[in-house]
């Protein structure tokens, strides 16, 4: 590892998003530690890569719907790193998933993977950072159940059935609960290590170009015809991960209170999920 780079862990680096922060990252300065779980994507990325940049990217598996996998995972970091901390943790892998689904670890897919796995991680690995975290979270936040996520969260799901059933509708519920979960979390953790000069923000893309829109439906080249022309690219849904990347906290006005990074803009989190934040712990503490 050159001794000049700063060191950054970012997950879902072989995804459309992903892709463009891996770059980036690797432009300026960055040893990029970059979690994938398909070497085929993983080598058509490296291909885009200047040949000069490539030894800074190095790939580690993981996948997300196992804790096993994240132990792992951090496990190899940890032991790569040899003392030296981690600048950047961008938790950017995400996923929604297409039909109902329950972990070897006894979760729903989606909550797992963009939720229960992401904490997992970042846990572990924050007494190595010395940073920031950016979680990548999504406006399906607003539309998500506090009550279900909740319950999702401690591997709780429907046991009549209906959670079972499969539909766009349930796959974007499952989807948004987790993100809300993930912004929360995002909040109570920046809350919690306010005192260290750890900095942890939130990264909403926008809708993208991305693979993870695509429902494999009948519907889906109706909706590619009437919405894929307004929707951003993907290295427009990269920018506000780029931007929080950049941004230098000031004065103590930021500090424990997250940062939610959309568009070019940065502000608070909204209010409203700042308010469910509240409800959720005094309903779980700490929050699942
Ligand atoms: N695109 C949008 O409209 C949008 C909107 C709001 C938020 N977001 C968020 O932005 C982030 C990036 O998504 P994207 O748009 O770039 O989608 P994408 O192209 O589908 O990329 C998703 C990335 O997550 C990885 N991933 C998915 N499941 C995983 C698992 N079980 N274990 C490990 N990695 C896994 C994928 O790995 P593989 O490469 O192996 O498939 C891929 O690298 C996600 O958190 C997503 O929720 C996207």
């Amino acid at each position: 590892m050159e001794e000049s780079r700063k060191i950054a862990v970012l997950t879902g680096a072989t995804g459309g998003i992903g892709s463009v922060v891996c770059k980036y990252l690797a432009d300026c300065c960055y040893t990029v530690y970059a979690a994938c779980r398909n070497n085929k994507k993983a080598q058509s990325l490296l291909d885009t890569i200047p040949e000069d940049k490539r030894g800074y990217i190095e790939f580690i598996e993981l996948d997300l719907t196992s804790l096993q996998s994240a132990d792992e995972f951090c496990d190899t970091i940890i032991c790569k790193l040899n003392g030296n901390k981690i600048d950047l943790l961008i938790n950017n892998a995400g996923m929604i998933a297409k039909k109902f689904n329950i972990t070897s670890d006894g979760y729903e897919t989606s909550m797992q993977v963009n939720y229960i796995s992401v904490k997992r991680i970042t846990e572990r690995l924050t007494p190595h950072i010395s940073g920031k975290i950016i979680n990548t979270v999504s406006c399906t936040i607003h539309s998500a159940s506090l009550k279900r996520a909740l319950k999702s969260a401690t591997g709780g799901f429907e046991t009549d059935g209906s959670d079972s059933k499969q539909s766009t509708l349930r796959s974007l519920s499952y989807y948004s609960d987790s993100k809300l979960m993930l912004a929360l979390y995002t909040l109570d953790l920046s809350k919690r290590v306010s005192d260290t000069g750890l900095t942890v923000c939130g990264a909403d893309p926008g809708i993208v170009d991305t693979g993870i829109i695509t429902m494999h439906r009948w519907y889906d080249p109706i909706a590619n015809l009437l919405f894929r022309p307004f929707i951003k690219s993907a290295e427009q849904g990269a920018r506000p991960i780029i931007n929080a990347i950049g941004h230098k906290v000031e004065g103590t006005r930021e500090k424990g209170s997250a940062l939610l990074f959309a568009g070019n803009s940065c502000k608070s989190f909204p209010r409203r999920i700042r308010n469910r934040y509240d409800r959720g712990l005094k309903l779980i503490t700490p929050l699942p």
